[in-house]
């Protein structure tokens, strides 16, 4: 069963998104709003979005001691939005509402999704407040930067209700998957595929969705790393939240790019799908067909090599561009055929290249590609080879995580 605390906020609404998310996904939900909470969105509609009652205090339903059954029977606990107020009464341990005393009982994951004005955020004691929760094992999410009530913007907003609801989701497959252990960190993450312009209308490009890349960057802002996403072609996905997100069209955007932001990397994780080819000449005008309805230009292009971003990288710690104990992690998507299985092309493509982790995918029929599980190895350059079982992109980036954050910790 999952708890969907609501606090007193403006962002309340987005509680009723993140209700029917679980409940989409075949989960028990139980909403338990604050007092205030109601003054925005109504008990009839948590209850009719959960299919359960909604109380908020401690003095209803007494036979059935909600107080206290509740907390000891969720798996999961998401608060949001978690109000600066909220999260002071749970750093307090107090235990004046159902969903405080809920907090007290609970021994699952809770997750505080935080919203408020920036002001109020960055506040030493709702700091205090956020730091207690975290020494507790309470996971506080980043909150995204943005529009906040009214005119003003800047960081304390409340995540989409999809986001909350997917880092809430990997808890449930992977508890440590939110554990605090890049902070202070510098992690740059490139995702998605590259565009090569023809002319001012056409491009090449490839199929992949930047998923993969977006789930990782999400992850590591919320294991307390500065995230730079380097982005390429994606489908429509949003910025993760407390990520900054730099956009790139071409192979060679995106090597000027990772030279920038990687210099003074911790990790650098290379997601993207890098054309290895692109057009040699791009027209500065659109190219046309002739009065015989063809055209030469577009009927056979002639392609020059890309370079190989992520060798660059490599050669560039070697030579002092990147810190030398930065640690790299490359992506390969394969397929096996008579030649050689796609573990033997990943273990040949994690030499060549030259990184410290190889995140293999089989491809094929379907899979890796524009869809949202994955599977696969992890290959190390110390040797080791770990099986990456079908899952999540999100589950699947805190696996990856792990291996690179033990990496990342080893060399520093
Ligand atoms: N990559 C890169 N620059 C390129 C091509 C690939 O940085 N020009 C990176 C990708 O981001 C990925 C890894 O290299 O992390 C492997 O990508 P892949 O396309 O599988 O590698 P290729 O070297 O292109 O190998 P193949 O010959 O199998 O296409």
């Amino acid at each position: 069963m999952i708890i969907v605390g609501v606090g007193g906020g403006i962002a309340a609404y987005k509680a009723c998104a993140l209700v029917r998310h679980f409940t989409e996904r075949g989960h028990e939900v139980r909403v338990i709003p604050t007092e205030s909470a109601l003054k925005f969105v109504g008990a009839a509609t948590f209850e009719a979005l959960s299919g359960n009652p909604v109380q908020t205090g401690v003095f209803e339903s007494i036979p059935e001691v909600p107080h206290v059954r509740l907390g000891q029977s969720a798996d999961l606990v998401v608060i949001a939005p978690a109000t600066a107020d909220l999260m002071a009464r749970a750093a307090q341990g107090r235990a004046d509402d159902l969903l405080t005393g809920t907090l007290l009982t609970a021994r699952c994951p809770v997750v505080f999704a935080p919203a408020m004005h920036t002001e109020m955020w960055e506040h030493p004691a709702t700091r205090a407040n956020v730091a207690t929760l975290r020494e507790r094992g309470a996971v506080v999410i980043e909150p995204a930067s943005g529009r906040l009530t009214g005119k003003d913007t800047g960081a304390g907003r409340l995540p989409e209700p999809d986001e909350i609801g997917a880092l809430a989701d990997v808890l449930l497959e992977h508890p440590g998957a939110l554990n605090r252990d890049l902070e202070g960190r510098r992690v740059v993450v490139s995702a998605g595929g590259t565009k090569e312009a023809l002319d001012p209308v056409r491009y090449l490009t490839n199929r992949s969705s930047g998923k993969q890349g977006y789930a990782l960057a999400r992850l590591a802002a919320q294991r307390g790393a500065h995230v730079t996403l380097v982005a390429g072609n994606t489908v429509g996905l949003a910025d993760p939240s407390a990520v900054d997100v730099v956009r790139i069209a071409s192979a060679l955007d995106l090597q000027a790019a990772m030279a920038e932001h990687a210099a003074d990397a911790d990790l650098v994780i290379m997601a993207a799908a890098v054309a290895d080819y692109r057009p040699a000449d791009v027209a500065t005008t659109k190219l046309k067909k002739g009065a015989d309805g063809k055209s030469e230009a577009l009927e056979s292009i002639t392609m020059i090599e890309n370079p190989d971003v992520l060798a660059g990288l490599v050669a560039a710690r070697r030579d002092g561009t990147l810190r030398s104990d930065a640690v790299i992690v490359g992506f390969a998507a394969e397929t096996g055929d008579a030649a050689g299985s796609v573990l033997d092309y990943g273990r040949a493509k994690l030499r060549r290249k030259g990184c410290d982790l190889l995140v293999l995918n089989a491809v094929g029929d379907g899979r890796a590609f524009e869809v949202d599980e994955n599977s696969g190895w992890l290959l190390g350059a110390d040797g080791g080879e770990t099986a990456l079982p079908l899952g999540s992109k999100t589950a699947m980036a805190a696996r990856i995580l792990d291996a690179a954050v033990a990496r990342v910790h080893a060399a520093r």
